[in-house]
C-alpha cells in the first residue's frame, strides 16, 4: 500500500500537491510535515507532523511509524531568497536531499520524489527552447544546491537503486497560496493586485521571458512522472518540462483583457540578474516521448481561471 511523506506541505506547492496526493490515496496515507507549526491549521483530518528535514532521526523515525513507502521532499530555500542566505540555503537543500536519498535507500522506499528547477540554468546555456542536456552553469546558491542535488538523485539511483524521479519545474504559478523567496514569484502576486485594483510593481523589466507553468499543470505533470513505470523513466536527474513562456509586459496584457484599468510598472531589483540567467523557454521532448507529458494551459486560460477563482477568496 503506498503511504506518502511530504516535506514542506506548508509551501506554495506543498499544499496543492498534498491535496492532489490525499484525493489519490486518501487522507490517512498521507503525511504532511513542515518546519513551522502553523502549517498543522491546513491539516485537519491529517496525521501531520512537525518536521526540520535536517533532523535525518526524525525523518527516518516518522517513516518507520508510519510505515511510509514514498517521500515527496518538496521543503527547500529558493533562489532570491537563497541570495541572502548562501550557506544556509546550501546546507538546507543539500542536506535535506541526502538525509531523504539515504532513509530512501536503507529503507528500500519504492519512490522518492524531489523538484528540481530552471534555475540550474546558467549565463551559457542556450536560452531560447533550452535542451536537456547542454552547458548548466547557474549563478545563484539556490541553482548550484539544484543542479548538485541532480547529480545526487542520479548517483542515487544508478549506484543503490533508489527509484528518485525529478522536475525541473518552471516558476510555478497557483493561487491557492502565496509563492515565497522566487525570482518567478512576480507571476503570483501580479493577480492579487489586478483583484484589489492596485499599481503592480514589478521587479522584473518589461520584455523579461521564463519559462512559467499554471499550478495544475505541475501538480499533472508531477503525478504523472511518479505514476509512470519505471522503465519508461529515462532521466534520473530531473526532466525539462515546459507550458508557458512570456513576459511581465505580456502577462500584464492578459490581465488587461478582464480588467481593462489593471496598470503595471516596472522597478527591477537585484531579481532580474538572476532571471536574465534563467532560459526564457525549454525544449521538454523527452518528457513528452518517456511519460507523454503535455501542458493543459495557455497564459489567457490561466489568467481567466485564477481571476475567476481568486476572486472568490479576495472578497
Ligand atoms: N520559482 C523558482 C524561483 O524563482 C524557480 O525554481 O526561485
Amino acid at each position: 500500500m503506498t503511504k506518502v511523506l511530504v516535506t514542506g506541505a506548508g509551501g506554495q506547492l506543498g499544499r496543492e500537491l498534498t491535496a492532489a496526493l490525499a484525493e489519490l490515496y486518501g487522507n490517512d496515507q498521507v503525511i504532511p510535515t513542515d518546519i513551522n507549526e502553523n502549517a498543522a491549521s491546513l491539516y485537519e483530518g491529517f496525521n501531520f507532523e512537525v518536521l526540520d528535514v535536517m533532523d535525518a532521526e526524525k525523518m527516518a523515525q516518522l517513516a518507520e511509524t508510519y510505515e511510509i513507502t514514498q517521500i515527496y521532499h518538496l521543503a527547500a530555500i529558493l533562489s532570491a531568497t537563497g541570495e541572502q542566505k548562501p550557506l544556509l540555503t546550501w546546507d538546507l537543500n543539500m542536506k535535506s536531499l541526502l538525509n531523504v536519498l539515504e532513509l530512501a535507500k536503507n529503507k528500500k522506499l519504492d519512490k522518492v520524489y524531489w523538484p528540481s528547477s530552471i534555475a540550474v540554468f546558467g549565463t551559457h546555456t542556450p536560452m531560447e527552447n533550452t535542451p536537456q542536456h547542454c552547458v548548466m552553469d547557474p549563478t545563484t546558491v539556490y541553482g548550484i544546491s539544484k543542479l548538485a542535488g541532480e547529480r545526487w538523485c542520479e548517483y542515487y539511483n544508478k549506484k543503490f537503486g533508489v527509484d528518485v524521479r525529478s522536475l525541473r519545474y518552471p516558476g510555478l504559478i497557483g493561487y491557492k497560496s502565496a509563492a515565497g523567496g522566487g525570482t518567478t514569484d512576480y507571476a503570483v502576486d501580479i493577480y492579487r493586485s489586478a483583484l484589489k485594483g492596485e499599481v503592480f510593481e514589478c521587479f522584473l523589466k518589461e520584455n523579461t521571458y521564463l519559462p512559467m507553468m499554471y499550478m495544475p499543470d505541475a501538480i499533472k505533470a508531477t503525478l504523472e512522472l511518479m505514476q509512470a513505470p519505471a522503465a519508461d523513466i529515462s532521466i534520473r536527474s530531473s526532466y525539462n518540462v515546459a507550458a508557458l513562456s512570456f513576459s511581465p509586459k505580456e502577462i500584464a496584457e492578459s490581465i488587461k483583457k478582464y480588467h481593462p484599468d489593471f496598470e503595471i510598472r516596472y522597478k527591477p531589483d537585484f531579481r532580474q540578474d538572476i532571471a536574465d540567467s534563467w532560459p526564457d523557454s525549454i525544449d521538454d521532448t523527452t518528457a513528452r516521448l518517456d511519460w507523454g507529458w503535455q501542458p493543459d494551459y495557455g497564459l489567457d486560460a490561466m489568467t481567466e481561471d485564477i481571476l475567476k477563482n481568486l476572486q472568490v477568496s479576495v472578497s
